[in-house]
């Protein structure tokens, strides 16, 4: 049976907690989109085709499981549940690190079962990435840190040289 789950986020950019959650849901179901969403509240560092190519270039170093199809895709606007129905998806993928995560996420889940009956599945987030956010990371890389035990070296690579272009502009 073909069961499809869709992974939604900002992404911006990828994290490794991000992709271990990816890698955790893509052994429960038979297809996995990982879906990259436009959220007019947050203005991004990278655009959505850069965050979708960042996750293309770190799921390719990834062990992934051989029989589960991987999708990545954007949605620029429209309710999360129509792109499910399009894609024959029943469930939404969420991973959560704390309790601050779970109060922003159980209302979302709660109004995306009552618009369309699709169900959220929440992964825990392995404490070892339990502190891991974007906007951390992004924090850090703006200050010059080492990003590279949070993010793939994709991802390192184009906060650098987001971070280098944005200087040589200022
Ligand atoms: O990574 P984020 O920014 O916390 O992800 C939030 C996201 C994109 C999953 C959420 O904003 C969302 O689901 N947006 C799609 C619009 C939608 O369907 N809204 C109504 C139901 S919550």
């Amino acid at each position: 049976m073909s069961t499809i789950a869709v992974y939604p986020g900002s992404f911006d950019p990828v994290t490794l907690g991000h992709l271990d959650i990816a890698r955790r849901a893509a052994s429960l179901f038979s297809e996995l989109h990982f879906v990259v969403v436009h959220n007019p509240a947050k203005s991004p560092r990278f655009s959505s085709e850069q965050r979708v190519e960042l996750i293309r270039a770190s799921l390719a170093e990834l062990d992934l499981p051989k029989h589960t199809k991987i999708v990545v895709d954007t949605l620029d606007g429209g309710l999360l549940v129509d792109y499910c129905r399009m894609v024959g998806a029943k469930a939404l993928v969420k991973g959560v690190r704390t309790n601050v995560d779970l109060d922003y996420e159980l209302p979302m889940a709660q109004v995306n079962r009552d618009l369309a009956g699709v169900e959220t599945i929440f992964i825990p987030a392995d404490p070892v990435h339990g502190h891991i956010s974007s906007s951390l990371v992004k924090q850090v890389s703006d200050l010059s840190g080492k990003v590279d035990k949070y993010v793939s070296e994709p991802v390192a690579r184009a906060l650098a040289s987001e971070r280098a272009n944005r200087k040589m502009s200022e």
